[in-house]
């Protein structure tokens, strides 16, 4: 029988966790939930809820996973024989999965963008039309369809590739690169007349917005950027077998998620302001915000082309970590079968993307509970499953896990205050944010 899998060095694996955490969380979801929740409070109770409860978490999935060395649902069963708590690693699979299939959907939207940019079939500028080339490429059934398709394709590839071959190579030169460019652009976005009224947008707190809507909605986002509550931090950290300060790394993936979101905002609202635009544009204010962008500067065509493939490539490393989650389960017994797996998974995935890939165009009157099928799937797996899986890890690592497991995974004064967080802070402060937030949804 093959080896197990490793990250082939402590770079490796920092970077693959950072590049499942940041993708369209921040960069494409921050922004349009910032935009309908109230701009600066949705940015301050996301940061409040990545440090404060997202961290501990993380920290949690690391030392589970590095401690199992195993898949999710093996890791869990190894560390607590016996009993149920495996449920948290199947929990992970249906939420990773659920949350692949329209993230797939997006996925699918870049690639159209790009290969449109690439044929220079965007004549026209302004509102009006970056508003219709959107309701073009997400209405049309075919091209929503087999941009999902070719991008989970591409996600496949990746995975079947397996750790050191797939997702460690392509995690060492995007991220680097996507970050400069977002310096960039938010320096031309701040930049443009009027600008400021957007910096106000994001960091002036208009305190109306101080809901438990907006703070569920947050805690969710909070989960989502930072891959937790679904396994695949657990998944990834199984690779690592070197000595590695899992406190830092966990430290360092969140700020870098913060960073890109604050970013992604200071890109995007002081351009909504500036060229007309609104900030409640829902799912699709990057897609018709950047192209306005990337109007204003130089050469705008060609590097919007250029960021459009950095951002499926950042799309890539998220997409791919989810589907480690579900492989990497079935191939426990025979890691010959990573490829056949990988297909097999996606495919299944694909399926159950198809009603979100036509939930604007012709399935765009279905609604469940009031949501379109695209919106539920996100709410379910953001605001209900992973504060859900998120919690259960807090027990779990906080009530369960030896401690002397924990005295050789963290050193002793980041192991004093994490366990006061991951017993008693963070599972009371989900509870009551998940209870009170769900009551006024
Ligand atoms: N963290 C990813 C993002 O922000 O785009 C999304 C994600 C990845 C969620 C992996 C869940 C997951 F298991």
């Amino acid at each position: 029988m093959k080896n197990r899998d490793q990250w082939q060095s402590k770079m490796g694996f920092v970077l693959a966790a950072a590049g499942s955490a940041i993708g369209l969380g921040a960069i494409w979801k921050f922004p349009y939930m910032a935009g309908t929740n109230g701009g600066s409070v949705f940015l301050l109770l996301f940061i409040i809820s990545t440090l404060g409860i997202g961290l501990p978490i993380l920290l949690a999935e690391f030392v589970i996973g590095r401690k199992g060395q195993r898949d999710a649902v093996s890791s869990i069963k190894r560390l607590a024989p016996g009993k149920q708590w495996q449920g948290i690693g199947w929990l992970g699979v249906m939420i990773s999965l659920i949350i692949l299939s329209f993230y797939s959907v997006v996925g699918g939207w870049i690639i159209s963008y790009l290969v449109r940019s690439i044929s220079m079939s965007f004549e026209g500028t302004g509102e009006d039309f970056y508003n219709r080339l959107f309701e073009t490429v997400i209405s049309n059934p075919f091209e929503a369809l087999i941009g999902q398709a070719i991008f989970l394709l591409l996600t496949i590839w990746i995975v079947s590739g397996g750790i050191k071959g797939g997702i460690e190579r392509a995690n060492k030169w995007m991220m680097p690169l996507l970050f400069i460019f977002f310096i960039i652009l938010a320096v031309r976005s701040i930049t443009l007349d009027g600008a400021i009224e957007g910096l106000k947008f994001l960091f002036v707190p208009d305190w109306s917005y101080l809901t438990w809507s907006t703070a569920l909605s947050a805690l969710g986002q909070a989960f989502f950027t930072l891959s937790v509550g679904s396994a695949a931090m657990m998944t990834y950290a199984s690779y690592l077998s070197a000595e590695q300060k899992l406190g830092q790394s966990a430290l360092s993936v969140s700020l870098m998620n913060i960073v890109i979101s604050i970013l992604a905002g200071i890109v995007i609202f002081p351009a909504v302001f500036s060229l007309g635009f609104s900030p409640n544009e829902g799912p699709g204010l990057v897609f018709i915000i950047l192209p306005a962008v990337f109007d204003q500067i130089v050469f705008g065509s060609f590097f919007l082309i250029i960021f459009f493939i950095l951002l499926l490539f950042a799309t890539l490393t998220s997409s791919m970590s989810m589907l480690e989650i579900a492989v990497a389960i079935g191939i426990r017994e025979k890691y010959e079968n990573r490829k056949k797996a990988a297909w097999l998974i996606g495919l299944i995935t694909f399926v159950i993307g198809i009603p979100s890939a036509l939930s604007f165009g012709i399935l765009s009157d279905v609604s469940i509970a009031g949501y379109s099928i695209f919106d539920f799937a996100d709410m379910i797996t953001s605001k209900i499953g992973m504060p859900i899986g998120a919690f259960l890890v807090a027990i779990f690592a906080g009530y369960v896990l030896k401690k002397q497991d924990l005295q050789n995974e963290l050193n002793p004064q980041v192991l004093a205050t994490w366990r006061i967080l991951i017993r008693y802070i963070v599972p009371i402060a989900i509870a009551f944010i998940f209870i009170q937030g769900l009551a006024s949804l």
